[in-house]
């Protein structure tokens, strides 16, 4: 009988040829994770008891008042023994994760780099450029505890950091992301062919597109349009690139640019899209991308933003703790300031008018979960069944 609380096993993942070799083993140790993981997700309802019945109560105790940031949260919260257990073993699953794939793609890099490089071979849609540097933000981190981050290589034409990636993301969201790893991308365009079937976007670009996820279902979606798909991760480029030609996708080009200071004319694009990117951007470098998307867009043309939703006044203090959780413990130093910035300042500041201005949640669509998925079930870590969007029409 299939447990009803239990994420897909890996197997269900949809095969290509890019994506690596696993054993029995290795297998196991995935499906073993994201259940661990999932579990952590539900018991974290855990912190929130532990929040209402002592830390809070203490608090007000102790200050005669009650919690004015979510960082006075935080350090009382980490004196709790539920929430120290429970992030302890958060991290674990993180990092033995990263060990996990890590370990797998390691042992077959030679045999993967050969597969992309056959796939890649002559194709005019791949655009690597040796000059481009990823910015020092991206430099200086292992994001979300990938050893290496997106960029690195161990060796020449290495594909190693993208297929960790593709193989154990999977684990990390629990099978929340759909077969192909592509719910962010299938939900965004279901949405757009949807809600503005009259929209007919010529030229799309894909800023941060790591392995081309979420750009696949926006490029099958709309075959007749021009897909530029950009990343500053080599890796990430050749594997995505590698995957794209042999699920058949073929409008989809793979450049190796960075964001905040792109070769694309004014006003050259009909929809520029970004996916779990923006968070994972510097503090300055957020508004030079949001003016260069700005100075790329046409007229009448669109720019949208999936992420986690921002931390508003209307979000409670403890909620923003927990959401913090990647901050703090997963190498991810971007996420709390940008989930700080309010979405409708940071378009205006680069050009757009206020009135333009959206914020939309976009229905997920996962072919992993047999629509288990309901709107109403508890998030697993703040994946929610509803993407969260920003965005913005030009003017
Ligand atoms: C979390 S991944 C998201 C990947 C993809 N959008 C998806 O939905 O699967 C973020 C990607 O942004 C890229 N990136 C970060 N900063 C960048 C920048 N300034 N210019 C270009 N790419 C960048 C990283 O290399 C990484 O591949």
């Amino acid at each position: 009988m299939a447990a009803k609380n239990l994420p897909p096993v890996w197997n269900k993942m949809a095969k290509h040829a890019m994506l690596p070799e696993t054993t029995h083993d290795e297998r196991a140790r995935y499906n073993f994770l994201a259940s661990l993981n999932k579990h952590l997700a539900h018991v974290s309802q855990g912190n929130q008891m532990a929040f209402d019945k002592r830390v809070e109560p203490d608090f007000k105790k102790d200050h005669g008042r009650g919690f004015t940031t979510r960082e006075e949260v935080k350090e009382a919260m980490k004196k709790d023994p539920h929430y120290q257990a429970w992030s302890a073993l958060r991290r674990c699953t993180m990092e033995m994760r990263q060990q996990a794939g890590r370990s797998l793609v390691l042992r077959q890099a030679e045999d993967l780099k050969e597969k992309a490089e056959s796939l890649n071979k002559g194709k005019k849609t791949l655009i690597l450029d040796k000059e481009c540097q990823p910015p020092p933000y991206l430099l200086a981190v292992d994001n979300h505890l990938m050893p290496g981050s997106y960029h690195t290589e161990v060796i020449e034409g290495d594909v190693s950091a993208a297929a960790n990636y593709d193989s154990g993301v999977f684990v990390t969201t629990a099978g929340l992301l759909g077969k192909f790893n592509d719910g962010g991308g299938k939900a965004i365009s279901h949405w757009m062919k949807t809600t503005h079937s009259e929209f007919k976007p010529k030229r799309i670009l894909d800023i941060g597109c790591g392995m081309g996820h979420n750009v696949l279902p926006i490029a099958m979606a709309y075959p007749e349009a021009e897909i530029i798909a950009i990343d500053t991760g080599a890796p990430m480029l050749r594997y995505g690139h590698a995957r794209a030609m042999d699920l058949g996708i073929k409008n989809v080009t793979f450049m190796q640019v960075e964001a905040s200071q792109t070769p694309f004319e004014d006003e050259s694009f009909d929809w520029i899209q970004t996916t779990m990117f923006l968070h994972e951007t510097g503090g300055k470098s957020i508004y030079k991308i949001m003016e260069e998307i700005y100075r790329m867009l046409k007229p009448g043309g669109i720019t949208l933003h999936i992420e986690q939703p921002q931390y508003t006044d209307e979000m409670s203090l403890f909620e923003q703790f927990i959401r913090d959780w990647d901050a703090y413990y997963n190498s991810e130093p971007f996420w709390s300031k940008m989930h700080d910035i309010m979405p409708d300042e940071l378009m205006t500041k680069s050009g757009f008018n206020k009135e333009d201005f959206m914020q939309i949640g976009v229905k997920a669509i996962n072919d992993l979960d047999d629509g288990k998925t309901k709107a109403d079930e508890p998030e697993d870590h703040g994946r929610s069944p509803v993407w969260n969007v920003f965005g913005a029409w030009k003017h």
